[in-house]
């Protein structure tokens, strides 16, 4: 048995456990002068530092704040080649899904990493990982969905299976955008091959499909979900984020763990998700990168959803490096308070992975937990362009 304990926390700040909807999400444990006692991994204790146990091991943090390792529960992070030149066309007016549908942007990133070698990927990907841990993510999602083909699809698995020994990821299946022809044998692979050959060498835990007009419909995406389903994995999406067509219902309708983008839901689309158990998950960096309006979070916590916050890193509509600086933009792009950005990415970015033991510092979670440069919990949420994070812990160990 390992026990340390954690003293020296001018400020612990948390969200009690499990998913937090609507007016819960600004509802935050805040403990002065705290400690924290973590046993193999675990949280055993949490409280004022004048009540903690004693024990053999103590670590001082130097009177620092304390919150949650956050969960990025939305990243492309495997990718070759890059998009700087769609970068600049969309600066001279071209917009995102002219360039997709012109056969660039998500398409070019697919043959740069379809001609890339699983040591290449595994490379590239490993300091943006390193990057995402450094800004406060002690679990990060990661995505498939630039594989031409399936054996390119499985590749990308393979790679963050890889680095599965050194972060804490969750390898999800994409399923980005169809093929310029064969796209009804390609959705049929895709339920009858892909899903249950994933699902076989264990390669990810859910079933992501953008749904588009760009890309897949509503009913190839239910058929897709159908098959995530038939074989054991959780599914969710990419929707709303150009066109409403209908994705996000669909979604709440089969139990979706979650719907991410959101830029375009309307009052339907929010009125669906607050009904649901399904997570809203809005992603700031993509409002910034490619100047799209932002997802309604503020009307969608007012309406009751589930709302969970990621940096959706990728090339080509969210360049952002940092889950922290997602944090601190969810605020001020799409109006959450701190408080409810923290929730956003600690309990609920967890449950948008369809994990419960994670993203609250009380007794039984996982010890995964950020020190702050600060003695307020609050500068989190609140620092631009530099990072508060000071250091992150993962089940009690630094990183
Ligand atoms: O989440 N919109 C779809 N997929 C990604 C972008 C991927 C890319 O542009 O390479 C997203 O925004
Ligand atoms: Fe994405």
């Amino acid at each position: 048995m390992s026990e340390t304990l954690f003293t020296g926390i001018t400020q612990l700040a948390t969200p009690k456990p499990g998913p937090k909807r609507g007016g819960e999400m600004g509802q935050l444990d805040i403990t002065e002068d705290a400690a924290l006692l973590v046993r193999d991994g675990l949280v055993a204790w949490v409280g004022p530092a004048a009540e903690a146990p004693t024990t053999a091991n103590e670590v001082n943090l130097g009177r620092r704040a304390v919150v949650p390792g956050l969960v990025d529960p939305h990243t492309h992070a495997i990718w070759a080649g890059h998009r700087l030149a769609d970068w600049e066309a969309k600066l001279q007016g071209t917009t995102y899904e002219d360039i997709l549908a012109g056969g660039g942007g998500i398409r070019s990133t697919m043959r740069a990493t379809a001609a890339a070698t699983p040591e290449e990927l595994e490379q590239l990907t490993r300091p943006r990982l390193k990057r995402l841990t450094a800004s406060g993510a002690t679990t990060v999602e990661v995505k498939s969905g630039y594989g031409l083909d399936f054996g390119a699809e499985l590749r990308m698995l393979q790679v963050a299976l890889k680095l599965q020994g050194e972060y804490e990821l969750q390898p999800t299946l994409l399923i980005h955008v169809p093929p310029t022809e064969g796209r009804v044998r390609y959705v049929q692979g895709v339920c009858g091959e892909l899903i249950p050959e994933v699902a076989r060498q264990g390669l990810a835990t859910a079933v992501d499909v953008f749904t588009e007009k760009e890309a897949f419909s509503v009913e190839e995406t239910r058929a897709i979900f159908t098959a995530a389903a038939a074989n054991g994995l959780r599914f969710k999406l990419h929707a709303d984020q150009f066109h409403a067509i209908g994705g996000t219902e669909l979604a709440c309708e089969l139990g979706a763990l979650s719907v991410d983008h959101l830029e375009a839901s309307g009052e339907r689309q929010i009125a669906a998700l607050a009904a649901s158990d399904t997570v809203a998950t809005v992603l700031p960096g993509v409002t910034l990168h490619l100047g799209l309006p932002a997802a309604p979070a503020r009307a969608l916590v007012d309406a009751g959803a589930i709302v969970a916050v990621g940096t959706d890193l990728n090339p080509g509509s969210s360049p952002l490096f940092s889950v922290q600086l997602a944090l601190a933009l969810a605020v001020r792009l799409n109006r959450l308070t701190p408080a409810e950005a923290l929730t956003a990415c600690t309990v609920n970015a967890a449950h948008a992975l369809g994990l419960s033991d994670r993203g609250s510092l009380s007794v039984g979670q996982r010890a995964d937990f950020c020190v702050l440069a600060g003695t307020d919990w609050r500068e989190v949420a609140y620092t631009l362009g530099t990072s508060p994070v000071a250091e992150v812990w993962v089940q009690g160990q630094k990183v």
